[in-house]
C-alpha cells in the first residue's frame, strides 16, 4: 500500500524535503510520496489529528512547530530529549514518536572533513533553536565550544548548557577576536546569510586549518562562506547538512540505509533549478 509522508510548517512552499525524499522513493521503487504543508501555529494540534486520520506513516517538523508539536506526541527519543526539538515524528502502533535527526545530520556532514572531533575547538555564530541542536551534538563528541552572538546574554545561556554536559562552553559578542587563530571548526547558524549583502565582519587571520560551514541552504555561495573561502579554508554550505538530516529521518522511519546519492541528486536539481531561474 502507498505510504504518505510530509513536511509541515510555516512558511513552507521554499522546502527542498519533498524533492529529495521523493527521488529516494524512485531511486528504489518504494511506492511512497512525500508531501508538503503549510500548519499555522493556531491550527498545529488539528494537522496532527490529520495526519493521524489520514494514515500518514511519518512527517517532517520545521520553523516555527519544532519545539510546540512536542505536546502533541507520545514518546519522545532520547535525541529528541536532548535537543528539546522534535524535527521527525514517526507513527509507530498507533503512537506518536518524536525524534531529532537535526544535530546527528550535521555530525554526518561534517565528520568526513574533520576526523577525531574530541578536544578540537568549534566557534559558532548565533544561538537560536539551530545553534543549539549543533552544539549539543559537537559537545556530545568532546568538542569546545565557544559561542558568539549579536545577543550575548543568549550565548551566555547556550555556553552554560554545553557546560552542563561536562564540556568546555563560553561565549562572546559577534565580532572577530583571538578565537580565530585557533579555531577547527566555525559554524555560522544566523540569518545574515539569507540576506544578500556583505558578512558584516571580516575573517582574517582565520586558521588555514578550520573547516568553515554556513547551514544556511542556497544555490549560490552564501557572503560568509565567499569570505572564508577568500581566506584559505575549506568551506561547506548547508545542503549537506539537510541532506543527513533528511537520510536520518528516512532510516527512522523506513529502516536500511538511505539512497544518499539519489537523494543528493534530488536536492541538487531543485537547487540548479533555482538559479537557473532565479539568477
Ligand atoms: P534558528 O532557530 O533558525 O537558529 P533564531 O532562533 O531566530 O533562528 O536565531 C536566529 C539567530 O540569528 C540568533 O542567534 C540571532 O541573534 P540574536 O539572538 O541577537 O537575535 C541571529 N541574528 C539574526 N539577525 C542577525 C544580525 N543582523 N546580526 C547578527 N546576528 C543575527
Amino acid at each position: 500500500m502507498e505510504k504518505h509522508y510530509a513536511v509541515i510548517g510555516d512558511p513552507i512552499e521554499h522546502s527542498y524535503s519533498p524533492g529529495m525524499h521523493n527521488a529516494g522513493y524512485d531511486s528504489l521503487g518504494i511506492d511512497a510520496v512525500y508531501h508538503r504543508f503549510q500548519v499555522r501555529s493556531d491550527r498545529l494540534a488539528e494537522a496532527v489529528e490529520g495526519l493521524c486520520a489520514l494514515g500518514f506513516a511519518g512527517w517532517n517538523v520545521t520553523l516555527p512547530h519544532k519545539e510546540s508539536i512536542i505536546a502533541h506526541l507520545d514518546v519522545l527519543t532520547p535525541q529528541a530529549l536532548r535537543a528539546g526539538a522534535v524535527n521527525t515524528v514517526k507513527i509507530h502502533e498507533g503512537k506518536k514518536i518524536g525524534h531529532n535527526t537535526d544535530g546527528d545530520g550535521f555530525i554526518r556532514s561534517i565528520e568526513g572533513d574533520l576526523q577525531s572531533m574530541a578536544g578540537k575547538k568549534a566557534v559558532l555564530l548565533g544561538a537560536g533553536g539551530a545553534a543549539k541542536g549543533i552544539a549539543l551534538a559537537l559537545a556530545e563528541r568532546g568538542m569546545q565550544i565557544h559561542i558568539l552572538n549579536r545577543t550575548p546574554e543568549k550565548a551566555m545561556e547556550l555556553a552554560h548548557i554545553v557546560r552542563e554536559l561536562g564540556e568546555k562552553g563560553s561565549w562572546g559578542s559577534f565580532e572577530p577576536g583571538p578565537w580565530l587563530k585557533d579555531v577547527d571548526l566555525l559554524v555560522q547558524t544566523t540569518s545574515l546569510s539569507l540576506h544578500e549583502g556583505p558578512f558584516p565582519f571580516t575573517l582574517a587571520g582565520i586558521s588555514r586549518q578550520a573547516l568553515v560551514v554556513d547551514i544556511i541552504v542556497k544555490a549560490r555561495e552564501t557572503a560568509f562562506l565567499e569570505e572564508a573561502r577568500k581566506q584559505g579554508c575549506r568551506t561547506f554550505g548547508g545542503m549537506d547538512m539537510l541532506l543527513y538530516q533528511g537520510a536520518l529521518a528516512w532510516e527512522f522511519w523506513l529502516g536500511g540505509q538511505a539512497p544518499i546519492e539519489a537523494m543528493r541528486k534530488g536536492l541538487k536539481d531543485q537547487l540548479l533549478q533555482q538559479m537557473f531561474y532565479k539568477g
